[in-house]
């Protein structure tokens, strides 16, 4: 089967990378340029400008991304094509010692540039990609700014890519928006929120929006609650001085959680163009209240066994504090109060150290009523469920009542599955392809606008503000590879309703 993509390539164009060292260059960005090779959606002139402090060389840059992107491939059992390398590597350059905070740095890119646009005919286009820390957000737009790099007026284009975290909270989010729109207009910068990127969560817009079939069931006359599951085993993988000033839900839920919300409750937008898709999720966010402290559950993880590995409290993680009440999981009811989702709850919950990695989205019909069932063996009704997997075993099932055989009436909940693999041939990918690629053809939809990004942490607010003030009273309070601590079932126990079981996420 072929590879190659029915998309035209990008126009020829220079992508400077700031933290051209950093992890996210060598696991993600590069390995995803290789991917679009493959698939021929590489600009056909590409020039990689690599901006960070170390000192290398143009070779030492390429050979340590090289090697980086050969690891990965040998896991996956392939060899690296030299050819597709070649496309990726044609030219690379290094500004060596590249400080992000010196004039300097700036100025030696904007000679780099020309030149380059001189030699290979770059149309004046150039992405600049933040791969850095967040801190330093700011300070790279106003001096991409003040060297006149993000100019408007440029021949070419001019598109930034900022990565999470944008912000830690209302505050800080307003202020690094003001910061970026001073020196950037809105449509130059592309927020990445790397959820986005994953397959099934765009599916999501084809399913309800190119089938006839379930938009007119999508509403709180047919649905009764939405539960969306974020469940990883992983610990906090060494981050511990990252995931001591953020927390689950200043990781998870203003960002990657929330635009699963988005993609699942926006209204149709009356087309694809990422304005109108920006739009409709900014009207949802305003019809959403903002969260109080008394919706939300939050965890932290004991010491425990994840699949036959024993793994020490979050407590005791490298550059974590002993007594630390940072949440390493979090459950909250989401109210949408708008014609379409009025009454319907969306239950949301994420964490690490769970006893499955597995994410989805899961409907919840409405019982079909029992009356006609009343003089039979059956004495209860399961509800239908339609399942959105975003991972692993990425498809849709739907879980139905069907009549056991033999001569009683009994019924037996059963399911209904579509998997991706077995219809689609998927290219290798490492999610963040579609997102570069929409990047260098300047197609916004799958971004953030600011907004969305304000709008989302004022939602949350009041929780990061309460927890701010209160001690949790019983962290740890669940075991590394259970499901959660107990007070998440008693949030839905309330409302009558419960968890689908962790354990059986994606087999059921
Ligand atoms: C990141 C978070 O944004 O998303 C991580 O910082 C989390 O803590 C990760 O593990 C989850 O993404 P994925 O694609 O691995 O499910």
């Amino acid at each position: 089967m072929s590879t190659q993509s029915h998309n035209p390539p990008p126009p020829p164009c220079a992508i400077v990378i700031f933290g051209a060292n950093g992890d996210l260059t060598k696991r993600l960005i590069v390995p995803a340029l290789y991917n679009l090779a493959r698939t021929g959606l590489l600009p056909e002139r590409l020039t990689l400008i690599g901006v960070d402090h170390n000192k290398k060389t143009d070779a030492e840059w390429q050979g340590a991304v090289k090697e980086f992107l050969l690891g990965i491939l040998k896991k996956n059992g392939e060899a690296l094509d030299e050819k597709l390398w070649g496309q990726v590597a044609r030219r690379m350059i290094f500004l060596s010692g590249g400080d992000f905070e010196k004039t300097e740095t700036y100025q030696r890119l904007c000679e780099c540039l020309e030149a380059e646009d001189k030699k290979d005919s770059l149309g004046g286009n150039v992405l600049f990609y933040m791969a850095v820390a967040d801190r330093f957000f700011a300070t790279i737009a106003k001096m991409l700014g003040e060297a006149g790099l993000v100019s408007s007026e440029a021949k070419g284009f001019r598109r930034v890519i900022v990565e999470k975290p944008f912000g830690h909270d209302l505050h800080s989010a307003k202020a690094l928006n003001a910061c970026l729109l001073k020196y950037l207009k809105e449509e130059q910068i592309y927020r990445i929120d790397h959820f986005l990127g994953k397959e099934t969560v765009q599916n999501i817009m084809a399913l309800r929006f190119a089938n006839g079939l379930f938009e007119p069931i999508w509403n709180r006359d047919r649905i009764d609650h939405i539960q969306i599951t974020v469940a990883e085993s992983i610990g906090i993988e060494g981050r511990g001085n990252f995931y001591e000033k953020t927390g689950a839900l200043r990781d998870m839920v203003p960002n990657h959680l929330f635009q699963l919300v988005a993609m699942t409750a926006m209204e149709p937008p009356v087309s694809f163009d990422a304005e109108d898709i920006r739009a409709k999720k900014a009207e949802l966010f305003k019809a959403m209240p903002t969260l109080a402290v008394t919706d939300v559950v939050r965890g932290q993880y004991d010491a425990g066994t994840v699949q036959s590995e024993q793994v020490v409290a979050y407590r005791r993680e490298p550059n974590v504090a002993p007594d630390s009440n940072i949440e390493t999981y979090v459950a909250m009811r989401l109210k949408i109060d708008n014609w379409r989702w009025a009454g319907v709850p969306f239950y949301l919950r994420t964490g690490k150290r769970l006893n499955i990695r597995s994410s989805e989205i899961a409907i919840r019909f409405k019982q079909a009523p029992f009356a006609l069932f009343r003089n039979t063996p059956v004495d209860e009704l399961d509800a239908d469920w339609l399942i959105l997997r975003i991972q692993p075993d990425e498809g849709i099932r739907l879980r139905f009542n069907a009549k056991r055989p033999g001569p009683a009436m009994t019924l037996e909940s059963v399911s209904m599955r579509f998997n991706y693999k077995d219809y689609f041939h998927q290219a290798p990918a490492v999610g963040y392809e579609t997102l570069i690629y929409d990047c260098l053809t300047g197609d916004a939809t799958l971004f953030q606008r600011a907004d969305q990004v304000e709008a989302a942490w004022a939602l949350v607010e009041p929780v990061l503000k309460g927890w701010a003030h209160t001690t949790p009273r019983h962290f740890p309070n669940y075991a590394a590879g259970t499901e959660g601590p107990s007070a998440a079932n008693d949030l839905l126990a309330k409302d009558g309703r419960s968890w689908r079981d962790i354990r059986i996420l994606g087999g059921k």
